[in-house]
């Protein structure tokens, strides 16, 4: 049975950890060229080797995503270097300091909406002309369920709504020259990196989903997996819930 990502190339910004680092191996797995992206290079060195050591293919392109257009077009540049061509882009760095709107200082607002919006922006129009010229590309967008269901995060969760709707604009822009938008969007997924104490209060906030319990990056994996794949291929545009139910059903006790 052939690889469902074989002969492809893909670059997973954020892929130092917990989501992106488990795409990128999914990725691998699946016969993709991965280039592992992020800021410290002893976490995408170790993502690389666990890649080579199952039999995959990857290098680790160091890239600090603040925002700024110029480290979005270098991160592009030096990947195609790697790769010959991005075939897949998954815009998943992101961050979430945890603040209020009475704590949120003007520096904490632009370098949220720096690395979750305008890094990816800046990385797609970096990437995607080359994608439309060789024939078809795709890009995966990482939403968040905090995007429609509230709670109080607004700086954060706002960014996210923005990658949701970019992605919907991207795929009415990009579409039609053969590059698939869509995104996923995760539930609270645990890394394997945290503590107990941070992972009964992330437990606690998928309490009353039919899962019940947070997710493990693996399941945001397979979707990306699907989405990169031409088993998607007729899907544009949409934003996969992969969240153990936590936005679309109330579990009630004793109901
Ligand atoms: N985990 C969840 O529960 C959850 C839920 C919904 C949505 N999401 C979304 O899923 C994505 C991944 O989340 P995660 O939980 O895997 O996050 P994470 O474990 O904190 O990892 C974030 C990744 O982004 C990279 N990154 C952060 N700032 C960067 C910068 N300035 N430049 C370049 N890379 C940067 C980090 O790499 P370095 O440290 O090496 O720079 C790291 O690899 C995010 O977009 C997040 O918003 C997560």
């Amino acid at each position: 049975m052939s690889l469902r990502l074989q002969g492809r190339t893909a670059l997973v910004t954020g892929s130092t950890s917990n989501i992106g680092r488990a795409i990128a191996v999914a990725f691998a797995a699946q016969g993709a060229r991965v280039v592992v992206s992020g800021r410290d290079e002893e976490r995408g060195a170790a993502v690389v080797a666990q890649i080579r050591e199952n039999g995959g293919r990857a290098d680790f392109v160091r890239a600090s995503l603040d925002g700024n257009a110029a480290a979005s077009r270098e991160l592009a540049a030096a990947a195609t270097e790697v790769l010959g061509r991005v075939d897949v882009l998954v815009n998943n760095a992101g961050i979430y300091p945890p603040a209020s709107t009475a704590t949120t200082d003007e520096e904490t607002f632009d370098r949220v909406y720096g690395v979750n919006v305008k890094a990816p922006f800046f990385l797609t129009q970096a990437l995607v002309p080359a994608m439309i010229g060789t024939g078809g590309g795709v890009v995966i967008n990482l939403g968040s369920w905090i995007a429609r269901l509230a709670v109080g995060s607004p700086l954060y969760s706002s960014t996210k709504g923005a990658m949701e709707t970019m992605t919907r604009a991207w795929a009415a822009e990009f579409g039609p020259q053969g590059v698939r938008v869509n995104a996923i969007s995760p539930g609270v997924i645990a890394s394997a990196d945290w503590d107990d104490e941070i992972r009964r209060l992330s437990d606690r906030m998928m309490q009353g989903s039919p899962a019940g319990q947070s997710g493990n990056p693996d399941a945001i994996a397979a979707a990306a997996v699907y989405l990169a794949s031409d088993e998607s291929a007729f899907v544009h545009g949409t934003v996969i819930d992969v969240d153990g139910g936590r936005t679309g059903v109330a579990v009630v006790a004793g109901g």
